[in-house]
């Protein structure tokens, strides 16, 4: 018996075996085929490079008060208020060599009532939700000693308030780094225009880069990409849709070493691609998980003596998909925020194909579940997959969509 066919009985004998006790596992036959494969190679192509040091910077930035109806459609029943308030994501990337390092967005300027151009005040005066920051990155950097001076590159993933921080805090050596068609959308910007929603003082006296895809064609996956250290430890990915010159990045975390036979590992900064994991999970590579109750935080109050009341399990998530009128098998909702919805989606699709690997961790800027979680800076993120972060944060979302499943699942219960 080959390892493969041994390792599906056994799966089917578990499953067996489980199936009694799964309240929810109404009709859950249909076949799971990609829950022990690894599909990096065929899906999701990289090239070969070296590997960066990567660390996830807490901006401080959190954006306090905004509703799911505001970034997610469709509504989902009972899943009124995110749980958590939206951190701001930041990362920092260093090469192998140790001679270039770069940033992935910045959050929000502490001093925001100040910094920001007056269209984005007015943005903030008269939002529903509540913004906030402690510090600026460039502080944060100093506190750790890290010297502002050795950051060769800030990369806006957009220019929207929470990812621009300020710029302008960090000498002029740095470059200021934006996406494909950006200049022509944003320049000139505030005071030369009053109405911008970005200020020149952001660039002044330093490189503003635009990037350009097609000079040196390079494919990630389905993207088109840029190595942007030229080692292959780096690389910014053009993910249009959210906004004008949207990118994402991809920072390779560990390298295949010679005397082992596992694959390299990524962190994919994901910038504002999706809000909420509903948007990109699940997928036709990454189905609902079998017994998803066992996959969120779902704590029924007698698990031993009673079928959990609360728990919805993978059937009903699916369910739940069909009752909103979604693919069972694909993301529960799409964005709100975008120029262009096509582009948006395409982005996600794209990125499904890393989402679906197991050695691609997927962090999106506001990933609100993986805080408390993973480590942050000054720690380094590199060693993820050996600590499992993905998988722990993976499915945690459900729990949003619990009470919405739970209802579908008495509704059908019949079966
Ligand atoms: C679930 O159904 C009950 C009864 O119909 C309803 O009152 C409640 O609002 C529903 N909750 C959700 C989250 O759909
Ligand atoms: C959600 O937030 C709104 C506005 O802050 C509040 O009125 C409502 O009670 C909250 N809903 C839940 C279920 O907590
Ligand atoms: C915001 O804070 C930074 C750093 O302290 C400072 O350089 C900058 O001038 C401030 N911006 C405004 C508009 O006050
Ligand atoms: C949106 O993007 C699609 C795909 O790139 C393109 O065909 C379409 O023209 C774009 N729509 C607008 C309004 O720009
Ligand atoms: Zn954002």
């Amino acid at each position: 018996m080959s390892p493969t066919t041994k390792s599906f009985f056994i799966s089917l004998l578990l499953n067996l075996l489980i199936q009694p006790f799964d309240a929810w596992a109404c009709g859950e036959h249909h076949h799971h085929p990609h829950d022990n494969e690894a599909p990096t190679k065929r899906l999701f192509d990289i090239p070969k490079g070296s590997s960066a040091r990567v660390s996830i910077i807490d901006s401080t930035a959190r954006l306090r008060g905004s509703r799911p109806s505001d970034l997610l459609t469709p509504y989902i029943p009972g899943f009124d208020n995110f749980s958590h308030p939206s951190p701001s994501w930041s990362f920092l990337v260093e090469n192998s060599k140790g001679d270039k390092r770069a940033l992935f967005d910045l959050g929000g300027p502490p001093n925001f009532t100040e910094s920001y151009s007056p269209a984005i005040q007015r943005v903030i005066q008269t939002a529903p939700w509540t913004f906030s920051v402690d510090k600026h990155v460039v502080d944060i950097l100093r506190e750790n000693r890290v010297n502002p001076a050795s950051i060769g590159s800030i990369v806006w993933s957009h220019s929207h308030f929470d990812h621009i921080g300020d710029p302008s805090t960090f000498p002029h050596s740095t470059d200021l780094v934006v996406g494909p068609g950006w200049k022509a959308a944003f320049l000139p910007a505030y005071p030369t225009d009053p109405d911008s929603p970005v200020k020149d003082a952001y660039w002044q006296g330093r490189n503003l880069v635009e990037i350009d895809f097609t000079k040196k064609p390079l494919k990630i996956g389905a993207f088109s990409a840029l190595d942007f250290f030229g080692d292959g430890s780096f690389y910014l990915l053009d993910a249009p849709g959210h906004s004008v010159g949207h990118m994402t990045a991809l920072a390779r975390t560990t390298s295949k070493r010679k005397d082992r036979d596992d694959q390299d590992t990524f962190i994919y900064m994901g910038g504002d691609l999706v809000h909420h994991a509903s948007e990109i999970r699940p997928s036709k590579l990454v189905p609902f998980p079998r017994n998803a109750e066992h996959k969120y935080p779902c704590r029924p109050t007698k698990p031993k003596t009673k079928p959990p009341t609360r728990c919805p399990g993978t059937e009903a998530f699916r369910a739940l998909n069909v009752e909103l009128g979604r693919d069972p098998d694909g993301p529960t909702t799409d964005p709100t925020l975008f120029v262009n919805f096509t582009q948006a989606k395409q982005s996600i699709e794209k990125t499904q194909a890393a989402d679906a690997s197991e050695n691609v961790f997927v962090i999106w800027a506001h990933y609100a579940e993986i805080e408390g979680t993973v480590d942050l800076f000054p720690k380094f993120a590199n060693d993820w997959k050996k600590k499992g972060w993905r998988d722990k944060v993976f499915w945690s979302y459900l729990m949003d969509l619990a009470p919405a499943a739970t209802n579908v699942s008495l509704l059908e219960k019949k079966c």
